[in-house]
């Protein structure tokens, strides 16, 4: 990993770094752009801007890896209440959510796991929309993976997630890449050992061309997760290619980061899905998301200059 994002990873951690950063008055607004707020209230926000210009959403409400079994227990109450939200404001069409299962229990235990999600899809049910779960780091896929496969059984809409810096991944696909299967198909966002994962971009780039070859063939509706712009024109030739119409599959990318190009493709007919953080513990999120793009980082130390 290069040392920028070696250093801004470690301040992810640091509480001192986090109270600074959650203080200065310049860094609201760059909070601002990649988290939609801190409440239920801000995300429907969100979505309804959104959708003012025919982008749709998938909600995260911020957390994971969580120690403390009543955080988890407020992580699925909040999905719960969300989702009653989305249902009551009409907003159902326009958001699912995304949950990641290491929030909803104690060491993503994967018994009581999976209880809360059955309790997260009920709530979908009812209002009408979807589920995906994200995936985390690689010593968690399995389980995630089987947690999904249970509740497909059940809710067939259970969206998985694949990373195509994984080399397991394309071999993953012949049983996700189904007709009716909803898969999102990310590059991948943690610090992997090369023994599980392509280090190389071009690989990850390559393996990820390969993997969306095997959604579309295999008839799965397929979510493209990604910003890189050369994926996203190679991914609608794809498309193309294997004589899919537009909304047999989407686009989707994190809300803040390029969101010309989101509009674009939705002004376009393209779907596309907008990722939505919200919620208390935003802090990780956004050094994440700087660690990404040293561009971003500029801008936020500017911002915090600037005051
Ligand atoms: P990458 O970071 O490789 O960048 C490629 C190119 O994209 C850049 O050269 C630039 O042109 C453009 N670009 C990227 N970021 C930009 C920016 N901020 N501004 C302007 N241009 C930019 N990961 C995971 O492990 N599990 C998960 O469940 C998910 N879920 C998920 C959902 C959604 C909707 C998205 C978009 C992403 C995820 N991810 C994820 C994260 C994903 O794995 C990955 O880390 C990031 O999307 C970054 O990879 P990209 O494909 O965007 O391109």
């Amino acid at each position: 990993m290069e040392p920028l994002r070696t250093l801004i990873l470690a301040a992810a951690d640091n509480d001192v770094i986090r109270r600074v950063v959650a203080t200065a008055p310049g860094s609201r607004q760059i909070v601002a752009r990649f988290v939609a707020g801190e409440t239920v209230a801000d995300a429907l926000d969100a979505v309804r801007g959104l959708a003012a210009d025919g982008r749709t959403a998938t909600l995260d409400y911020l957390g994971e890896y969580t120690s403390d079994p009543e955080l988890a227990e407020k992580t699925v109450r909040t999905y719960v209440h969300l989702l009653e939200e989305l249902g009551a404001h009409g907003l159902a069409r326009h958001a699912e959510v995304s949950v990641k299962l290491s929030a909803l229990a104690v060491g993503g235990d994967e018994v009581l796991a999976g209880r809360a999600l059955s309790r997260i899809c009920e709530a979908a049910e009812a209002c009408g929309t979807t589920v995906t779960v994200d995936m985390e780091d690689h010593t968690a896929t399995d389980a995630t993976l089987r947690v999904v496969e249970r509740a497909r059984q059940r809710w067939p809409w259970v969206g998985a997630v694949v990373q195509s810096y994984l080399h397991r991944t394309e071999s993953d696909l012949a049983s996700l890449a189904h007709k009716g299967s909803r898969v999102r198909l990310c590059k991948g966002a943690y610090a992997e050992p090369g023994d599980v994962a392509f280090t190389d971009t071009h690989a990850v780039d390559v393996s990820y061309v390969r993997c969306a070859n095997a959604l579309l063939e295999g008839g799965a509706y397929a979510m493209f997760a990604t910003h890189d712009p050369r994926l996203v024109s190679v991914l609608r030739q794809r498309a193309r290619w294997y004589g899919r119409e537009r909304g047999s599959y989407e686009y989707q990318m994190l809300y803040g980061i390029r969101p010309d190009e989101q509009r674009r493709l939705a002004t376009e007919g393209e779907t596309v899905r907008v990722y939505v953080p919200f919620g208390e513990q935003w802090y990780g999120y956004l050094m994440r998301r700087l660690a990404e793009r040293p561009a971003n980082l500029a801008l936020f130390l500017r911002a915090l200059a600037s005051r």
